[in-house]
């Protein structure tokens, strides 16, 4: 693990001066009004805040999957709004991890395969693939369920697995909307420890949207959405 402390870090992701405005029907609804954050390697922050606020709104521009209607989204240096589809398509695929309140497992395959597919889809060998899976089941507490498939597999369970997966590429920043939303509080808390230990270990940044306000003690920051610009929280 780097000693570098993390405020030395250089950021690997930076938006700044980002605005999203929804054009509907009704009208126009400013969701982002100059949004600025900076994310740190081996960081975990949390984006708390009211139903609505722009939590999502903020993660799916972050994740490259929405552009904003005007300034900087960053992922390692580079600008998003440089970057062609195809580009984008690999930051996303190589440098970035998504976790969602529900999982979207491959029912078919069994937890090591759901966490290698991926990878392999990637070029990596099988054995490197099921290695690299394996390592990550041992570290989220499921090195006896390799090969449940989902329907096998507790809710909590099923999620680590998807948190697996979505750490397996070596993601520079993972992106987690309600990650745990739909899990009781013991497992909420088990699955946390086990994404923030292996995020911390493999210095990823970790940018994590929930109303469970019991996980920020988690969080090295926590910030919400004000007037559809990101403040430190008041907790
Ligand atoms: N595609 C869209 N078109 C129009 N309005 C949208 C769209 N997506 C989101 N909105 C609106 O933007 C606002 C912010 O939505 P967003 O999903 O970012 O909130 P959130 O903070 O994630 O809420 P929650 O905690 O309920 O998940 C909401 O008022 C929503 O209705
Ligand atoms: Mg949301």
């Amino acid at each position: 693990m780097s000693t570098t402390p993390i405020s030395q870090r250089k950021p690997i992701m930076r938006l700044n001066n980002v605005r999203r405005t929804y054009v509907t029907g009704e009208g126009s609804l400013e969701v982002l009004r100059g949004a600025n954050l900076e994310l740190r390697p081996g960081e975990m922050v949390g984006l708390v805040g009211p139903s609505g606020s722009g939590k999502s709104t903020l993660l799916h521009t972050a994740g490259l999957l929405e552009s904003p209607d005007e300034g900087l989204v960053e992922v390692d240096g580079v600008d998003a709004a440089t970057m062609s589809e195809r580009e984008r398509t690999l930051t996303r695929r190589k440098k970035l991890g998504f976790v969602y309140q529900f999982h979207h497992l491959l029912p078919e395959l069994n937890a090591i395969d759901n966490i290698a597919a991926p990878l392999m889809i990637d070029g990596v060998k099988r054995s490197a693939a099921r290695a690299r899976a394996q390592k990550l089941l041992n570290a989220m507490g499921l090195s006896d369920r390799a090969t449940h498939q989902p329907g096998q597999l507790s809710g909590g369970e099923q999620q680590r697995v998807a948190i697996a997966r979505s750490l397996a590429n070596h993601p520079r920043v993972l992106i987690a909307d309600e990650p745990t939303g739909n899990l009781d509080p013991t497992t909420t808390t088990a699955v946390f420890q086990s994404l923030f230990d292996t995020a911390r270990t493999e210095q990823v940044a970790v940018l994590v949207a929930t109303h469970n306000l019991e996980l920020t003690s988690y969080m090295d920051r926590v910030l919400t959405l004000k007037d559809g610009q990101l403040a430190k929280a008041d907790l």
